[in-house]
This record gives C-alpha cells, structure tokens and sequence, in this order.
C-alpha cells in the first residue's frame, strides 16, 4: 500500500495548520500557543485521551485501535519548538516576530504527526494503542528528557517509540536512515583560567592568564587526534575565548572559554570527558595558574535500535517504495533530544527529505509542504503495520 489517499484530502488543511505555526513560532519550553492548538486539534479529532503539561510543555494524545487485543502501546514523536534566528526566507506565512523563526521545520513535524492523528483516530485501522508524543525544547532545552522523567512512558504505557526529522539535500519523498549510533552526545564545558593579573609591561610579576589560556586551546586539540582511537569519532570545539581585560595595557586576572564535545559512544565520551579535565588542569598548573572546569552532560548519544530501524525502513518502503528508502547513511556529529526517549525505550528516528533548501537553522531555510503527506502516511502505516488489525 503506498501513501494513504486520505491524505491526499487534509493535505490543505494540515498545510493551513504548518503555516499559521510557521508565522506564530516559540521557543523552547515557550510553546503555549502551540501546544494549546496541538490539544485542541486533538480533541477536535476525536483522541480517547489528551494529556497537556507533561515535561512543563508537551502533549500526548492517546488513540486507541478497533482493537486491543495484542496489547501494544507505542509512541510516535514530534518536536514543536523554534529557533531564536530572524527569518529571511520573505514567505507570505514568515514569521511575525523578529529573532524567532520554524529554522529546523518542527513546525512541519507537528503538522505531520497531527495529520496521522486525525486519521489514526478517524480510522482506527490497528489493533493497540498510539500514543502522539509532541515534545517541547528540542533545541538544546532537554524536553525529551522533561517528558521521560515526568513519568510519561510508564504513565500511557508506551513500549516502543519512533521519532522523525526533515532532511534538507535528501529528495522529498525519500527517507533515510541507520541502525546503531545516529546521532552524536553532546555536552558542554565552560572553563575559569586564573593567573595573576597586572601590568602588561611586568609580566614576570604576573602569571599571564591569556598565554596559558591560549595553551589550553592548543592542547585540548590534542585530544581527538592523540587520544582517541583515529577509527572511532569525536569532536572537541572550543566557540568562546573572553579575557577578563578589555584594554591594551592589563594582564587578565580570568579568562572564559566554553564549548561542546560531541562523540558517538559512551566510553569515547567518558574518555573526551576524562581527558578533558587532565589536560585543562594539567596544562593550568604548567604555568602556575590554576582553571576550575565546569563539564555539563548534556544530550546522550541517540541510539536506534537495530530491530526497531529495520521495521522502520520497512514501513518507509511500504509509503515511498524500494528505492527511495536509503539505510546505512554515516552519523551526524550534531545532538537530538530523542536521544532521551530511546534511551528509555527501544525504538527508531528517521530523516526524511526536505529537498533543495537551505540547511537547518539558516535564515533562508524553508519547510517543503508537499512532504506532509508523506510524513503522515509513514505515521499512520506505521501504527498500521506493527499493530495489524485482525
Ligand atoms: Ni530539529
């Protein structure tokens, strides 16, 4: 069976529903308008249960099949924040408010997954239970996490969930995916160098902050091309350097830096983490000056399970076809927030294809909105196909 017709019909009003998103779009745990609109469209449709305010911001909407007689309960998941970037892209739907903008297209997801729900509850056509997960701060706020430790999988029962994410440079209607490490970790460093401030022209009463910051940066270089395996990945970025001193004439007593480390297994990430603190510290006391490090485990790695992304390329085949369905693709260094979810369940994320636009998180960046379809048929087949009716 290939892309259901019914969504053929609702193509415009889903469309209608993406674009007042794209035009209204929130940040972070911020998402009030939205995730109002989510419940309300939700009940409207007909969901068994709507629950609001899960992970401060997140809805679940429960649909259940024609039948319950095989017990199953997964969870399908969108993302509905935005980005704080002003949008350039000059749409007749763009944004209303400077410095916030839909950048990644989670404004489409939503959309998406609430085209299937109004089908999934109009048709019942599964023998279990769908649960709709709609998932605040995606970018970088951990409302994954918020909603996993708000109990939310044990409280809907949720057993196995999916995630799905648009994918500029891919072709609309075609998907992508890999088994395994998808997605890297993602954690953050800020690190306090302090020295021995004091005239510029007498250095050697002063332990000079910025020279050993500076050797810092160097070293921890070192890092990834040293001491990790070369066949295994990590990445070390160091993205702020700030003396205390904003003059020509003063030794810093302080410098700032701060910055992220990415890794795509859990004992390179202990090890990035490890060595880290060793070289920072190390290279501090080298000088005589000393550093306090702050190391923030933010996002873990994102995991699909392998059973689970077979299943998944599966029912991607049954809506696009053999071809347009490409598995193995390499990992991203970047972090997703569905890390968390995975973490709690076994489960898969896959990208979909956005086609020729500007990447995610650039002004000119455009959601395709003949996608829709697509995306709500994968939802909806996949509901169909691992919870077949009798
Ligand atoms: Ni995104």
């Amino acid at each position: 069976m290939p892309m259901i017709n019914r969504f053929a019909e609702t193509h415009a009003s889903i469309t209608a529903i993406r674009r007042d998103l794209h035009e209204n779009p929130e940040l972070q745990f911020d998402t009030r308008r939205t995730s109002a609109l989510v419940a309300e469209k939700l009940r409207e449709w007909g969901c068994d249960e709507v629950k609001e305010g899960i992970g401060r911001t997140g809805v679940v909407g429960v649909i259940r099949g024609r039948q319950n007689t095989s017990g199953k309960v997964i969870g399908l998941r969108a993302d509905m924040d935005a980005l704080p970037i002003s949008e350039a892209t000059g749409l007749a739907y763009a944004s209303r408010t400077d410095g916030k903008m839909h950048a990644c297209g989670h404004d489409g997801h939503t959309a998406m997954l609430l085209g299937a729900a109004q089908y999934l509850a109009e048709t019942r056509n599964f023998d279990g239970t769908v649960c709709v997960i709609f998932q605040p701060a995606e970018e970088g706020g951990g409302g994954g996490r918020e909603m996993v430790n708000d109990g939310m999988m044990e409280e809907f029962g949720i057993q196995k969930v999916y995630g799905m994410h648009n994918m500029p440079g891919l072709p609309v209607g075609h998907f992508a995916i890999r088994e395994g490490a998808f997605f890297a970790s993602a954690d953050l460093f800020d690190i306090r160098v302090t020295g021995k401030g004091g005239h510029a022209a007498k250095p050697h009463d002063c332990i000079d902050t910025t020279l050993v910051a500076a050797h810092i940066v160097v070293a921890l270089q070192s890092i990834v091309s040293r001491n990790v395996d070369p066949i295994r990945n990590a990445v070390l970025s160091l993205t702020s350097f700030e003396t205390e001193s904003k003059t020509h004439n003063v030794i810093p007593q302080h410098v700032d830096m701060h910055g992220t480390v990415r890794a795509l297994e859990p004992a390179i990430r202990d090890q990035m983490e490890e060595c880290l603190k060793a070289v920072v510290t190390g290279t501090a006391a080298t000088f005589g000056a000393t550093a306090h490090i702050k190391y923030i485990r933010n996002y873990p790695v994102m995991v699909n399970d392998p059973a689970e992304t077979r299943f998944a390329a599966e029912v991607a085949r049954d809506v696009v076809g053999e071809t347009a369905v490409t598995e193995g693709i390499p990992p991203v260094m970047g972090g997703e927030d569905f890390a968390f979810m995975l973490e709690a369940r076994p489960g898969s994320y896959i990208l979909i294809g956005n086609g020729d636009t500007a990447m995610v998180h650039h002004p000119e960046y455009k959601f395709d909105d003949e996608m829709i379809p697509t995306g709500a048929s994968y939802w909806a087949r996949l509901a169909e196909i691992a919870m077949p009716a009798a």
